[in-house]
């Protein structure tokens, strides 16, 4: 917990008596596309940041998206969040924060631009491989470790979009409407343990509006829950762009304004404001708010002050750091499915193998909107297989189908323009953005048939086959959703195809969000793979070959088509204007378990090459005045003969809730590692806040008495132990 940090008000109120109002504006503003000005008089530097999650992104000129193109910002690329959120593994999470913040301030940077925590609500989201989960309590407990790991280094972690940024289609202008137990429940929780338990330096306010106001002007949000509530004393930035008027986001706690034009001085912040200070609109006190939550952020991170001298240096690319990458990338895989063990593929003796797929060779680190970078390398599956298997084994590449070129799908510089209007209602026309799909598709289908075919026939030759497909970022991106779940490139025709060549091929699907996979009863193997940085290649390669045993777990539940989530259900497709939340806390496993749907792969599913034994609950509990504590443990065998690491996911439930609940939510989870044959005690805790519901009269957290089933299981619907603890108070949290 970070929460005893200094606040240096002396320091702070001393330097902000002698600012200038000038100078004060100067600093809550963008002077560069990721910079503001520095008030050299008294050495107070630039405020630095850089995108993003995935690794620190290149340089580009000071107010034009035209990159630097110099030879020395290449960098780390990091497994996305997604990815991470696959390996369930809270060490990783610090590690790989650790890297991100190591090599921001390799960089140079102050605050980078990361990590991305919101809820993926729908499936279509374009930037839903950002995100880590449909769970508020799996994205809060990977969050805090890679905040904690980021800001070790003397960096701030800018956590967004907050709060509530669903969709990417009209995300600018769409007004998210949802009901205040949602909001808590769902939305909120991870934003408030960034803030609570990790002690996040900086958050970035989300483009949308929120419940009728835009985040970056909402108090509601950024005054009553994150100032007042959760007492946040660090600083809020803009999403570039997302400040529309002067006097409420001057009088709402948001203290930096970006966006993405040059005309700095024409920002909402900038000279607009000076004149409504000067017209007595706007009191000159709202901008030293600003000014010392941004102070305070920079002796913190010693960019002034007596420590400055301290302050870590950081680096980038070092081997350590691509070692942190590959463990993260092979701890992220998630094995769907295994039929007839037909993974894993033994290297000894295997002379030809064939990698099916354009994925295969596909390099992805430059793309996706804000989150691409410069990636030192990225080792495609492809290269990691031939990598891995040397010489003495033929590895066979045909790409499968076929990817219009950029030119063919008229791809312009997306950042530049983020905020024309038109743009944006092109990409929530539904039968435009349909009929652009089958235009692809016909495209697909006519150039790519001598390409379907030459996979047949290496398929029919081969013993071993790997489709290697899924999604790219000219999908998982930024900027709009996909019109649906279908696999692009008339990838499910030749996945069939290959299947029938070759029964035994093993479907390989790299992408960011779920995908419709109807030929997944035919497939013997299927392997998962999010956007898994640099290393992805070694790390599938291992899978495949048997040195790593998966053991990566769903983060988000697949459906079988896009019709059974909430969203689907709704009818909504890039909604614009107004999107109510009308699932409210039913999201991800909470609705299918509701409604009684049967997804394609659960919440929290992921195979392994062994098997794990649980047995012996036990549950521990007492009641104080202040809290509750549930002790709870069991034992764990590796039943089979490879070792392998399971994530055991407590979930609890309340038998008769006067309140409508859940089925079940996850409340905690734990991974541990065992040699074949080993056994082990798993043990975890649980707190007042695993038994709440959000009361919107009390409008705080509460805990009723009665009986609670606790359910410890290799995913959501995969339960293997059960009990029932009784709590006899009432308790309430916020
Ligand atoms: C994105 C942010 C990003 C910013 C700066 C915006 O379009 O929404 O996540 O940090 O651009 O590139």
């Amino acid at each position: 917990m970070n929460t005893q940090r200094k606040d240096y008000t002396v320091e702070v109120e001393a330097l902000l008596q002698q600012l200038t109002l000038d100078e004060k504006i100067s600093m809550i503003h963008g002077a560069g596309l990721f910079r503001t000005e520095a008030v050299e008089r008294l050495s107070i530097p630039a405020l630095k940041s850089s995108d993003g999650p995935m690794g620190v992104r290149n340089e580009f000129e000071n107010g034009k998206w035209i990159p630097a193109g110099t030879t020395d910002d290449f960098v780390t690329y990091l497994p996305s969040n997604s990815a991470l959120a696959s390996t369930w593994n809270r060490d990783l999470a610090y590690w790989a924060g650790n890297v991100l913040g190591e090599e921001a301030r390799g960089r140079g940077k102050d605050v980078i631009l990361a990590p991305g925590i919101n809820i993926k609500r729908s499936p279509l989201c374009g930037r839903n491989f950002e995100y880590m989960s449909e769970d508020p309590k799996l994205t809060e407990e990977l969050t805090v470790p890679l905040i904690e790991g980021i800001q070790e280094n003397d960096v701030a972690a800018c956590v967004k979009h907050f709060a509530a940024n669903a969709q990417e289609t009209d995300r600018l202008m769409v007004d998210t409407i949802i009901d205040e137990r949602t909001l808590r429940e769902i939305y909120l929780p991870a934003f408030q343990a960034a803030v609570q338990k990790a002690g996040t330096l900086s958050l970035m306010g989300a483009y949308n509006k929120l419940n009728g106001i835009h985040c970056c002007e909402n108090r509601n949000l950024l005054q009553t829950i994150l100032k007042d509530e959760w007492g946040y004393d660090g600083t809020v930035i803009s999403d570039w762009g997302a400040v529309h008027k002067t006097k409420e986001a001057a009088e709402a706690p948001m203290d930096v304004e970006m966006s993405v034009f040059d005309n700095f001085d024409d920002y909402k912040l900038a000279n607009p404001l000076k004149e409504a200070i000067k017209a007595g609109e706007v009191s000159e006190e709202c901008v030293n708010d600003k000014v010392r939550n941004i102070l305070r952020m920079m002796f913190r991170l010693k960019m002034i002050g007596e420590e400055s001298e301290n302050r870590k240096s950081g680096t980038y690319n070092t081997p350590e750091h691509r070692s942190t990458v590959y463990k993260a990338a092979a701890e992220s895989v998630i094995l769907l499915k295994n039929e007839e063990n037909r993974l894993p593929i033994s290297p000894k003796g295997l002379k030809k193998i064939a990698l099916i797929g354009r994925n295969a060779e596909m390099i992805h680190s430059n793309g996706g909107g804000s989150a691409e970078i410069k990636a030192l390398y990225e080792i495609s599956p492809l290269m990691g297989m031939k990598t891995r298997l040397g010489g003495n084994t033929q590895v066979k590449y045909t790409p499968g189908y076929f990817i219009p070129s950029k030119e063919e799908q008229g791809e312009e510089n997306w950042q530049q323009d983020s905020l024309d209007v038109d743009k944006m209602l092109e990409a929530g026309d539904r039968e435009l953005q349909k009929k652009k799909e089958e235009e692809k598709l016909a495209l697909s289908r006519k150039k790519g048939q001598q390409l379907l075919e030459e996979a047949v026939q290496l398929a029919k030759e081969c013993d071993e086959v790997i489709f290697v497909g899924g999604l790219n970022h000219d999908y998982d991106v930024e900027g709009h959703d996909r019109s649906d779940m279908v696999l692009p490139y008339n990838q499910n025709e030749v996945i069939e195809a290959v299947l029938e060549a070759n029964p035994n091929t093993v479907i390989v699907m790299v992408a960011g969000s779920a995908v419709e996979m109807p030929w997944r009863d035919k497939a013997k193997a299927i392997l998962w793979c999010y956007y898994a940085g640099m290393e992805t290649g070694h790390a599938l390669a291992d899978v495949i070959l048997g040195k790593v045993n998966p053991s990566g777990k769903l983060p988000e539940t697949f459906p079988v088509t896009y019709a059974d989530t909430p969203t689907g259900e709704n009818g909504e497709f890039a909604l614009m204007g107004r999107v109510e939340f009308k699932e409210g806390i039913f999201v991800g496993y909470r609705y299918f378990e509701k409604y009684q749907k049967k997804p394609a792969y659960c919440f929290g599913h992921g195979l392994s090459y062994t098997a794990f034994e649980y047995e012996d609950l036990q549950m521990l509990s007492s009641e104080e005045e202040e809290d509750i504590s549930v002790k709870i443990s069991c034992s764990v065998t590796n039943a089979g003969d490879v070792a392998g690491a399971e994530t055991l996911q407590l979930y609890v439930s309340e038998k008769m809730p006067c309140v409508e609940k859940p089925l079940k939510e996850l409340k905690n989870f734990r991974k541990i590692f065992l040699e074949a044959g080993e056994k082990q005690t798993a043990e975890m805790v649980l707190r007042k806040d695993a038994f709440g519901y959000y009361d919107v009269d009390k409008k705080a957290f509460r805990v009723n008495p009665g009986t609670y089933i606790i359910s410890i299981g290799a995913s959501a619907q995969d339960i293997r132990l059960t009990g029932e603890v009784t709590i006899t108070k009432e308790y309430f949290y916020q």
